[in-house]
């Protein structure tokens, strides 16, 4: 089967394989001019092109009727050009905090190496995910352990590895880290107001101010433990940037009352919770708050040094999620849709985010009746409910989504922007393959050739 492509009413030639990267070629490099490019409208342009180009050449390999069972899997465009991007506008708003990327929030090998290239280090939660990043030959010291409840075996393996810097939000695992891992850093996570993000965090960690001055901070102390700094995360998705300001002002009482007590306080770690859609907002919290807690002469006189743990805001814009329509029921006297599509992907796949991120993909028509739509503007007339493909009724994408045509079985969906906690929390229920093929381009390296 052939497809020919539009985009905006307007057929036109493809494919320009050179566009494509190489990976035994890639080397990029933190601050290299020559390599962070200035990506501003043009290079939109330029990523959705590649993207486009990506999607076509991969949907047009597939003989639909002649392939292998599973040739038309879901599969991923991602480009890498985004997630320099994003690095780019990390160094323009907060130049004074190293970020350390939440691995958790996707462990694509290609994009952790990409981003230490770039000199960005890693949070890490897990012994898997510090063994990734070890893995990679990438040194220890660049990787903070940032879970404040850590199985024993994790902590040895952590000291063993030479990992030696975590946070703790408990005087239990002050205990624990005491006989596991003596000479580690610490972190104090404390509690902040996340009340309005995306996905909760300080319902599960983080300790009081009160708790940490009277009870974490003596203990520590007495267990003669390294405490250097404070931790905090105001939310994944945060939305309201008040409680970034309110996190700096108790990290500074924390610091002290550490100071006093005689620890050498010397990282604040201001957490994840970015998203590049409003980062403008919430960088500029953190510089006022910054400026007016931790001022230049106190940070020089301690020599404190700023990090962050970024996942959502490296990621979640560089991955586009291509699904196969399976099956579609046509619903009669409905009001609300016209049919029910079943695509190859779904809430126990890669659009897990539903159900664990509260995301809401949005679906737009790749192709139809064999030409391709890809950033095709016009009208959405059709609404349909989408499903994924196991035989759970909870596997629901969109209880009803508007598209632009009136698809069909064969036809594909794309979602743009799932990059984050999306192929990192898949399962293999129903049998269906968690893991999707991952196609890169890179819309920096192409738009540095133009
Ligand atoms: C300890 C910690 N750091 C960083 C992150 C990354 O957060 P985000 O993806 O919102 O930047 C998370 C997310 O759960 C987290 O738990």
């Amino acid at each position: 089967m052939t497809h020919s492509i539009i985009q905006d009413e307007q057929p036109y030639e493809l494919i320009n394989k050179d566009s494509y990267i190489d990976h035994n070629q890639v080397s990029f490099q933190f601050n290299n001019k020559n390599n962070i490019q200035h990506l501003n409208e043009e290079s939109t342009t330029s990523s959705s092109k590649l993207i486009e180009q990506a999607l076509i050449e991969h949907i047009s390999s597939i003989d639909h009727e002649e392939c292998e069972a599973g040739d038309e899997d879901s599969f991923f465009v991602c480009d890498l050009g985004e997630v320099i991007k994003s690095i780019e506008i990390w160094q323009k708003y907060l130049p004074n905090i190293l970020p350390h990327y939440a691995v958790k929030c996707n462990t694509n090998i290609e994009i952790i190496k990409l981003l230490s290239n770039y000199g960005i280090n890693f949070d890490c939660a897990s012994k898997t995910e510090i063994d990734t990043i070890l893995n990679l030959g990438i040194d220890p010291s660049r990787i903070v352990y940032a879970n404040p409840c850590k199985t024993n075996s994790f902590i040895r393996h952590a000291n063993q590895s030479q990992v030696n810097l975590t946070t703790v939000d408990n005087v239990q695992e002050l205990y624990k880290l005491k006989k596991y891992h003596p000479n580690c850093g610490i972190l104090i996570r404390i509690i902040t107001n996340d009340e309005t993000a995306q996905c909760r965090l300080s319902t599960k960690f983080g300790c009081d101010l009160t708790t940490c001055i009277n009870e974490l901070l003596p203990l520590a102390k007495e267990l003669d433990l390294d405490i250097k700094g404070v931790a905090f995360h105001v939310g994944s998705g945060a939305k309201d940037f008040q409680s970034i300001y309110t996190a700096i002002k108790d990290a500074r009482i924390v610091f002290d009352e550490a100071i006093s007590m005689g620890f050498n306080m010397k990282i604040l770690d201001i957490g994840g919770g970015f998203e590049r859609e409003t980062f403008q907002e919430s960088s500029k919290m953190v510089q006022i708050a910054i400026e007016q807690f931790f001022n230049t002469e106190f940070v020089n006189q301690h020599e404190i040094k700023f990090i962050a743990e970024p996942g959502r805001f490296m990621v979640a814009n560089a991955f586009t999620l291509a699904t196969h329509i399976i099956a579609r029921r046509d619903i009669k006297d409905s009001q609300e849709v016209d049919a029910m599509l079943y695509v190859n992907d779904g809430v126990y796949g890669n659009m897990n985010c539903i159900l664990f991120d509260h995301q809401n993909p949005i679906p737009y028509v790749l192709t139809h009746e064999n030409k391709f739509y890809y950033n095709h503007q016009s009208a959405k007339n059709f609404s349909f409910s989408i499903w994924g493909p196991t035989c759970d009724g909870l596997d629901c994408v969109a209880k009803s989504s508007k598209l632009s045509h009136d698809v069909a079985v064969g036809d594909w969906l794309y979602f743009p922007n799932l990059g984050a906690y999306t192929s990192a929390a898949t399962t293999q229920f129903n049998g269906f393959k968690g893991e999707a093929k991952v196609i890169y381009v890179n819309s920096a390296s192409s738009s540095s050739s133009q």
